[in-house]
């Protein structure tokens, strides 16, 4: 197939892989079909949600598959973010159902998806304000000191957590480690909470718009970092709009528009043209 993509929906199935003049800009690795019969690590199945009058998302279904990125595109207000809160426990879906390694899930806040090793970027809830740089970025896994049941918050060990975490994504932190998250930067709010689910390691590792607020040098240590999880055998789900950053490390693309998925494909399926002209065209 030449020429621009054909926006197809969901239910068609893939297009045809390879082949021909659709040449792949930035192969980096071979990619893989997903194996029959492999059980994804998180399964979205027709989930649907309104706030009020406003439909966010209408049956959307989505698999993330452990050892693969999954680039979760759309226009503003396509429902990328409402989705993603969905699966990170934010809030429950209208309708629909989660699957976690394949078993039904029904969270009821966050922390019982952090408790399952699903670690979520948000997009606008990135940092808790009130708490300091390395509370937040230790936060669900504090580090504690002591024997039996006297234990306490081991502050020494927590500071060496968040200053390896924020040296490892190339963060030079020169401010106290005790700074509020209420005085920093939309980056550095950005660039605390991806140190966090770095930090940790995951069994889903969701960011929204992870890069939108970084410069170049650490834009591109969160796509390695993103890479090195992948590479680990964790799930990962990227929102984006920068679509070179979506092909530079996506095995697989879903595109939503209007609160549906509008097309979904291999990465190496598509290239930057025509990944541009259909969003374009289906947004
Ligand atoms: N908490 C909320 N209350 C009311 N409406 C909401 C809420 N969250 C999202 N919406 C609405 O749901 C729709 C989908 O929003 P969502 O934030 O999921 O889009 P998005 O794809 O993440 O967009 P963007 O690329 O701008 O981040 C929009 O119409 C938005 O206004
Ligand atoms: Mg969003």
């Amino acid at each position: 197939m030449t020429g621009a993509a054909a926006p197809r929906a969901a239910s068609q199935g893939r297009l045809p892989s390879g082949g021909g003049s659709r040449e792949i800009h930035m192969a980096r690795r071979k990619i893989e079909p997903i194996p029959d019969g492999a059980v994804p690590v998180m399964e979205a199945i027709n989930i649907s949600k309104a706030f009020g009058a406003t439909t966010a998302l209408v049956d959307v279904s989505l698999r993330s598959y452990a050892g693969r990125v999954l680039a979760l595109l759309g226009d503003n207000g396509a429902g990328k973010s409402t989705l993603i809160k969905i699966l990170s426990g934010v809030f429950p879906p209208d309708r629909g159902e989660l699957r976690f390694r394949g078993a039904p899930v029904r969270f009821l806040n966050p922390a019982e998806a952090r408790q399952l090793g699903i670690a979520t970027v948000f997009q606008d809830l990135a940092v808790c304000e009130l708490l300091s740089v390395t509370r937040n970025v230790v936060l669900g896994r504090e580090p504690l000191k002591g024997v039996g049941p006297f234990k306490w918050f081991d502050m020494k060990r927590a500071d060496e957590m968040a200053r390896s975490a924020l040296l490892r994504l190339g963060v030079r932190w020169e401010r106290g480690l005790d700074e509020r998250g209420v005085n920093i930067s939309g980056g550095e709010r950005q660039s605390l909470a991806i140190a966090r689910a770095m930090f940790f390691g995951s069994s889903l590792l969701v960011l929204d718009e992870p890069t939108s607020a970084l410069a170049v040098r650490q834009a591109g240590k969160v796509l390695d970092h993103i890479l090195e999880a992948r590479d680990q055998g964790q799930a990962v789900i990227l929102i984006t709009h920068n679509f070179h950053h979506a092909l530079s490390v996506a095995d697989d693309l879903t595109v939503l528009a209007q609160g549906k998925v509008a097309a979904d494909f291999r990465r190496d399926e598509i290239d930057i043209d025509e990944l541009t002209d259909l969003v374009a065209r289906i947004a």
